[in-house]
């Protein structure tokens, strides 16, 4: 799976499909973009206040959308892929940043040194990879993040295992794309590599293909004030510390 969800991204039609079909305007993900987008902005303000911009490590960039969602927030940016195809076509959507092309496996890759406070992010990527390449992205993160006072890590999960999309798990199970992550397999993961997690946030209880209903939308932004909706959102963010000193 690794190699196939690696290589899917280095294909020009697909890549061409990410930014066009799945976040078209208005579309789904968009909507949780947009949404992303806000509470990342505002986070960032208040996380930096009173230091310098953090510099950005944007592993797994694609097309830059946590990149652009930054811009001018942060420092510097630094976007890390596999895919060149999609960091082309990240630089051709506007999207300012140093580009790095990585290896799909093998040792971890090391972040450019830009100095501190740094903020990594991580999203869409962890969901659809198997554990070696997760633990990597966090592995990752750590060499970015040394110690508690270094910055922050933010990573995105896009399939919560305890939303309403698991009702399909059973219909999809034969499906290469169908997978899912729990809040505890995310902290885990995160714990491995000495991160804690210190704030969780969902963006949307719809699958896809409620994305349409009207009553389903609002009845998706009613709860989205209800506090504790991070716990079956479909869409989470995690923004995690290290933990040592
Ligand atoms: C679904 S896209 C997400 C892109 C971007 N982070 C976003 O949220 O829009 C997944 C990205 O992961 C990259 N990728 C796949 N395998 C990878 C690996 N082993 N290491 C780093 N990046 C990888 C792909 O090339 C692709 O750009």
């Amino acid at each position: 799976m690794t190699s196939d969800y690696t290589e899917v991204f280095q294909d020009a039609e697909a890549v061409e499909k990410y930014e066009t079909v799945t976040y078209a305007p208005d579309s789904y993900a968009s909507r949780i973009n947009d949404r992303q987008r806000d509470y990342l902005r505002r986070l960032v303000r208040d996380e930096f206040e009173g230091q310098h911009p953090p510099v950005q490590h944007d592993f797994a960039c694609g097309t830059g959308r946590a990149i652009r969602t930054l811009h001018g927030l942060v420092r510097e940016a630094h976007g890390y892929d596999t895919s060149a195809e999609m960091m082309a076509k990240a630089a051709e959507v506007g999207s300012r940043a140093y580009w790095h092309q990585v290896p799909m496996d093998g040792p971890v890759p090391t972040p450019v040194a830009a100095g501190f406070p740094a903020l990594v992010t991580i999203f869409r990527l962890l969901l659809n990879v198997p554990d070696p390449i997760r633990d990597r992205a966090i592995a990752f993160a750590a060499k970015a993040l040394p110690h508690r006072g270094s910055g922050l890590l933010v990573v995105e999960n896009h399939g919560n295992a305890g939303s309403l999309r698991h009702l399909r798990a059973k219909r999809h199970q034969n499906e290469r794309w169908f997978s899912e992550l729990s809040h505890e397999q995310v902290e885990a993961l995160l714990d491995r590599h000495g991160f804690e997690v210190v704030e969780r946030q969902g963006f949307s209880m719809l699958t896809p293909s409620l994305h349409g209903h009207k009553v389903a939308r609002w009845a998706d932004s009613a709860a989205r004030r209800v506090p504790g909706f991070d716990g079956y959102a479909v869409n989470v963010l995690y923004t995690a510390r290290r933990v040592h000193a």
